[in-house]
């Protein structure tokens, strides 16, 4: 394959990113970021094995200044009482071990961090972005994405005039889908970094919400009954997705479905956090299914209505945003397609413990 195209399997026509050639043939780079496009290796993975998780928060939890990490800083914004923080004069790319896992304990406290003016870290380019995220756990390489070519665990999000390939639902009166990254993972992310290379003039914001104030706003007598459930999360359809043709047309490592229980707690803080979501959680266990989906509907239909614990990130240029997965949930918000312009974003995705459930002792086999 050329160097100067990205192409699919399965629709040549639609999803092939040719980037400009010069009249000599030499590839120009006009696009700044053009080595990181999105790439569909034909690459087969095994199956993910379980691996142990070592989460750096721990690390700092008995560091004298936690937050030190942030003294460089010239404004912290709590963006909500209790989702996200944004920093501004701190340079990512200039944190040691130590300041990563301070930064692993902030996230996991704040559930979204939102850093501005990182344009180093975002130009350090795929080894870095690599070498970062690896501080964080075993990095995710994602099953049907496109990534940049030769770095798999960079997953990517791309959208433009003539092409996307995101996982989106296009017959839906809505692009807003609350989900936590992967969630079918036996090991799902933890603290998740994205930035965005190219973004469109306006539009294309990212929504969070606090899976721990979404729970916090339910009875004590309900939580407790839904502490006693776990749910099948499945990543059949989001390869079905891929496997119809969109996308890039490829499913690298075959779909898995696995149980997570309804609350699961964060393995640093300690805090309990919902954890369903309508993208990858297909039914509960246990019930009966007008059970189950009654209570997944009801469940949905809470974290949609939830805009008192949500945030909502506007991506300036050169800003980084980071997440923890196991605490938050995130959407997309597609209201910029009729600009035709371009939207490349770029994630790294640690992946963490197996959801530890909020009721100790809970049987999490299928
Ligand atoms: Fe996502």
């Amino acid at each position: 394959m050329s160097a100067t195209t990205v192409q699919t399997r399965t629709e040549p026509a639609t999803a092939t990113l040719k980037l400009h050639s010069s009249a000599e043939g030499k590839q120009e780079t006009e696009y700044r970021y053009s080595h990181l496009l999105p790439f569909f290796s034909q690459d087969h993975y095994p199956p993910l094995t379980p691996f142990e998780h070592i989460d750096p928060g721990h690390r700092a939890l008995n560091h004298s200044n936690p937050r030190s990490f942030l003294d460089s800083a010239t404004q912290i914004t709590e963006l909500t009482p209790n989702l996200g923080t944004e920093v501004f004069g701190v340079d990512l790319r200039a944190l040691d071990s130590d300041g990563r896992d301070q930064l692993a304990l902030e996230v996991a406290r704040r559930g979204l961090l939102v850093f501005r003016d990182q344009q180093e870290f975002i130009d350090a380019g795929p080894d870095f972005y690599r070498e970062w995220g690896s501080h964080f756990g075993r990095l995710h390489i994602h099953p049907t994405s496109g990534h940049p070519q030769n770095y798999p665990e960079i997953h990517l999000v791309y959208r433009d005039a003539n092409s996307s390939f995101n996982f989106e639902i296009d017959d839906s009166i809505t692009s807003t889908v609350w989900h936590s990254d992967v969630s079918y993972e036996l090991q799902p992310p933890g603290l998740t970094t994205f930035f965005l290379l190219s973004q469109p003039s306006t539009g294309g914001d990212t929504l969070f919400t606090s899976q721990v104030s979404t729970l916090k706003k339910l009875s004590p007598q309900f939580v407790a009954f839904l502490k006693t459930l776990k749910a099948v999360h499945s990543g059949v359809e989001q390869a079905n997705f891929s496997r119809s043709g969109k996308r890039g047309g490829i499913v690298r490592r075959e779909p898995v479905e696995n149980v997570h229980p309804l609350i699961r707690k964060h393995p640093v803080t300690g805090e309990e956090a919902l954890y369903v979501n309508r993208q990858f959680t297909r039914r509960i266990l246990g019930l009966k299914r007008e059970e189950s989906e009654t209570l997944l509907k009801f469940l949905y239909d809470h974290i949609d209505k939830g805009g008192d614990v949500q945030a909502r990130v506007h991506w300036t240029p050169n800003t980084v945003v980071l997440w923890d997965n196991r605490v938050t949930a995130h959407s997309a918000i597609v209201d910029y397609g009729d600009s035709k312009q371009r939207r490349h974003g770029a994630r790294i995705t640690p992946q963490a413990e197996r959801p530890i459930p909020a009721l100790e002792d809970l049987d999490l086999s299928f």
